[in-house]
């Protein structure tokens, strides 16, 4: 046994050496690393990310609380859809088992697809660190703890999921993490339709009637630097025939496979700087298809846009505090462009990439992106009255509205919020020409059931499940 005397010097050493350790060591890392990481480049396809913005504070400052919530999420993580699929494994057709690969390509042979059936297009994936149904549990875990102020205990809390498998999956277990051992009992999902005769009333309205989709219809989805990638796994492979269509859907499934596996080999036969083109493949894509480069999705978006204005005015005691919604990336975007965040000064153009572009999708619409409103109740600050204020928050981080910014965290005093929006809404009924039969405003946040039936799914997916009410 040490004397005290040998066993008090070593403790003093130990301690000496700490703190020389922590003087040298840098409390802040000065590595960005040019901030890049694959989970930015792939547009919509892979694991969710947090959007990276301007540093503002995710929690409220201390003179705010939270009063009123209301989100939509785009499913979790899944896996391919049908028509891509079939793309990918029309490519993967070209690659030979049987052949060896050298180069980037040498792993292949030790490697199988992760879509083990093809039943499983369109589903949510569950399996490895980025499952979707775990990315639904963990962020109803996560919003529980941020927004568990906000439910009683008691009270049935209605929740609402748009028509689709994979959407309805994510809600249930979006609802499990948020209500733990009280999901079954005190959670009351209610289903509404995709259907376009839904007219308004609807969490995916569409707008067939004026549409501005000529850009949308004429893009590509391959990009020069995808010549250069084939022409590299060609030259290392003789007899392989890639081109840049195969390289669009070799790094389509690359993306793809993190949703259900721990690692992908393929991200790393690409350049990062083919990431970079790939990723704008898919801006451009949300941006002339479903965000404000199609005039027509402004007005789809001001369905939403609109009705949860209502809301934030009407205040918690009226109506609800919480508003958990459920739907697609498609039906996110155009409620952006409603509210003309993120908007470009000028159209994104076709040949070549603006670098610095705002309408970056990976920190838009990655699988798993939300967009969240909350009402503020604050005090009186020495910069701002008492009272209720509004704050974007995107993928949980705050991004400002335009240039509304007075109050406490840079949140938009609530009637200003009002001004500028009621300011800026077009006429969805109107433009998009709904029918006369059909609804012509949202009103499922305030007629809802509150039954608990829904919760759970009644039998299996069927296969490829797309649109589906249970
Ligand atoms: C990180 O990315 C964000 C969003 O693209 C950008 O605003 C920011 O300036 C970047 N920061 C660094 C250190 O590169
Ligand atoms: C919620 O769950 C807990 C734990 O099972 C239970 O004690 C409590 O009674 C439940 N609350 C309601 C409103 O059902
Ligand atoms: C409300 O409940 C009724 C009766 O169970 C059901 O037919 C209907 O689909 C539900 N509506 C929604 C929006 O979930
Ligand atoms: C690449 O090859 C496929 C056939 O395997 C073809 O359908 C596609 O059009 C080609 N793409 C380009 C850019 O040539
Ligand atoms: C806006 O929403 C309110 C209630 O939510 C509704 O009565 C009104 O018709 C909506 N206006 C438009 C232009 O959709
Ligand atoms: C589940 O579905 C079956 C057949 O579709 C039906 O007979 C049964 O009543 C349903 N069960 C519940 C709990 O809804």
């Amino acid at each position: 046994m040490a004397p005290l005397t040998t066993l008090l010097y070593a403790l003093s050493i130990t301690s000496a050496l700490g703190s020389s350790v922590s003087e040298s060591s840098k409390p802040f890392s000065q590595e960005f690393r040019d901030n890049y990481s694959v989970l930015k480049h792939y547009g919509g396809n892979g694991p969710y990310s947090e959007r990276r913005s301007y540093g503002i504070d995710r929690d409220p400052p201390a003179s705010c609380a939270v009063d009123q919530v209301i989100m939509i999420k785009r499913h979790g993580e899944r896996y391919p859809s049908p028509s891509l699929g079939a793309g990918i494994e029309k490519t993967l057709s070209k690659l030979d088992p049987k052949t060896k690969y050298q180069g980037d390509l040498a792993f292949f042979n030790d490697w199988s697809y992760y879509v083990p059936n093809k039943c499983l297009y369109n589903a949510e994936t569950s399996s490895g660190p980025y499952a979707g149904l775990l990315d639904g549990y963990t962020h109803g875990t996560e919003y529980r703890a941020r927004y568990g102020h906000l439910w009683d205990g008691d009270a049935i809390v209605p929740m609402w999921s748009s028509g689709y498998g994979r959407v309805i999956e994510t809600a249930r277990k979006f609802g499990e993490g948020f209500f733990g051992y009280n999901y079954s009992t005190n959670a009351a999902l209610n289903i509404i339709s995709e259907s376009e005769s839904m007219g308004a009333n609807s969490l995916t309205p569409v707008c067939y009637a004026n549409r501005d989709s000529a850009t949308c219809d004429g893009l590509s989805n391959t990009m020069p630097q995808f010549k250069v990638a084939a022409e590299r796994l060609n030259a290392q492979n003789p007899g392989l025939d890639l081109n840049a269509t195969d390289v669009y859907y070799l790094m389509s499934m690359a993306s793809f496979e993190l949703n259900a596996r721990a690692s992908s080999k393929w991200i790393d036969v690409f350049t990062q700087d083919e990431w970079v083109s790939f990723g704008y493949v898919h801006d451009l894509n949300y941006y002339y298809c479903a965000g404000p480069g199609d005039k027509s999705m402004s007005a789809v978006g001001s369905v939403y846009a609109n009705a949860s204005l209502t809301l934030l005015n009407e205040g918690p005691q009226k109506t609800n505090p919480l508003f958990f919604n459920f739907a697609h990336d498609t039906n996110i975007t155009p409620i952006l462009a409603a509210l003309g965040l993120l908007t470009p000064e000028e159209d994104l153009p076709l040949d070549r990439i603006p670098f610095g572009n705002p309408y970056s999708t990976g920190d838009i619409v990655p699988q798993g992106g939300h967009f969240t409103i909350e009402r503020l109740s604050c005090d009186k600050t020495a910069i701002s009255d008492a009272g209720s204020y509004v704050r974007l928050v995107l993928n949980e981080a705050v991004v400002p509205f335009h240039q509304c910014t007075s109050g406490p965290g840079y949140s938009c005093p609530l009637e200003e919020y009002t001004t500028i929006v009621k300011g800026r809404l077009p006429d969805f009924v109107g433009q998009c020409k709904v029918p006369h039969k059909d609804p012509k405003s949202l009103n499922f946040w305030w007629k809802y059931n509150s039954t608990t039936e829904l919760n759970y799914r009644n039998g299996s997916v069927p296969c490829q499940e797309a649109e589906a009410q249970r």
